[in-house]
């Protein structure tokens, strides 16, 4: 049976604005008294949440690439199960910040002949994607300069560097081109509310 609900998904690279606007779309949907779960990955749901303590804390060595997407798709599908769907077969929109398109592109970078594997373990495990997707895109230096001067104990990804946000950043515009239905862009760039409005208004055409 179908889901009922409307699942929607924000994406892009390190401290692009994802979670602010994930937080001010759920606000919006709210003051029109819909239902709204707002969430995230890696976490989401309880065990997902343990999950990404094993991800995001630690020696960037930590894990072998084949693990890591291991437990992305095991968080993912955690929070699959305790979260989204649940909230999607009452009919509620759920907004996450991140979902599958990130660990496309972040593990696709970081190996693209990892690519195949990832997209098997989606099918498999996951087998769902957003009905929309918003990458907000930006300079890849202003974003790390952002997230820099947000430093939390959670940087195992964003050490990567400069080089690296850049190749995610077009890895998250190919993905544009590969789901031209779902994916959308939108210019990071701009005042916080002045993307807010945008992305309102694009949910708005979604839903109409
Ligand atoms: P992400 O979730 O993509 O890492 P955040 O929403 O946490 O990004 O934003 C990263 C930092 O940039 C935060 O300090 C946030 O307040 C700030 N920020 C978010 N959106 C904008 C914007 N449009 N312009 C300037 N700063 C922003
Ligand atoms: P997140 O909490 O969204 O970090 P930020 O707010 O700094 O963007 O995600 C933590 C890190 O995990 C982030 O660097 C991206 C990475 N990540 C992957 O590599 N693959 C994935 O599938 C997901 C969901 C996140």
């Amino acid at each position: 049976m179908p889901a009922r609900g409307v699942f929607i998904s924000f994406e892009g690279i390190d401290g692009s604005g994802k979670s602010t606007q994930a937080r001010l779309l759920a606000e919006a949907l709210r003051a029109e008294a819909r239902d709204v779960v707002a969430t995230r990955e890696p976490g989401g749901a309880p065990g997902a949440e343990a999950i990404r303590r094993l991800l995001v804390e630690g020696d960037p060595a930590r894990w072998s690439a084949e693990t890591e997407i291991l437990l992305f798709n095991a968080a993912r599908c955690d929070h699959l199960e305790r979260t989204i769907r649940p909230a999607l077969d009452r009919g509620a929109v759920v907004v996450t910040d991140r979902f599958a398109d990130s660990t496309r592109v972040y593990q696709g970078v970081a190996r693209a002949s990892l690519r195949p594997l990832v997209d098997r373990l989606h099918d498999l495990v996951i087998g769902v994607d957003p009905d929309l997707t918003f990458v907000i895109d930006m300079d890849a230096r202003a974003a790390l300069n952002r997230g820099l001067a947000r430093r939390s104990g959670e940087d195992r990804f964003e050490d990567l560097g400069l080089d690296f946000q850049e190749a995610l950043r077009a890895g998250f515009l190919a993905l544009a081109r590969e789901y031209p239905n779902r994916v959308q862009i939108i210019d990071g760039a701009r005042a916080p509310e002045v993307i807010a409005q945008d992305v309102v208004a694009r949910v708005a055409a979604h839903l109409a």
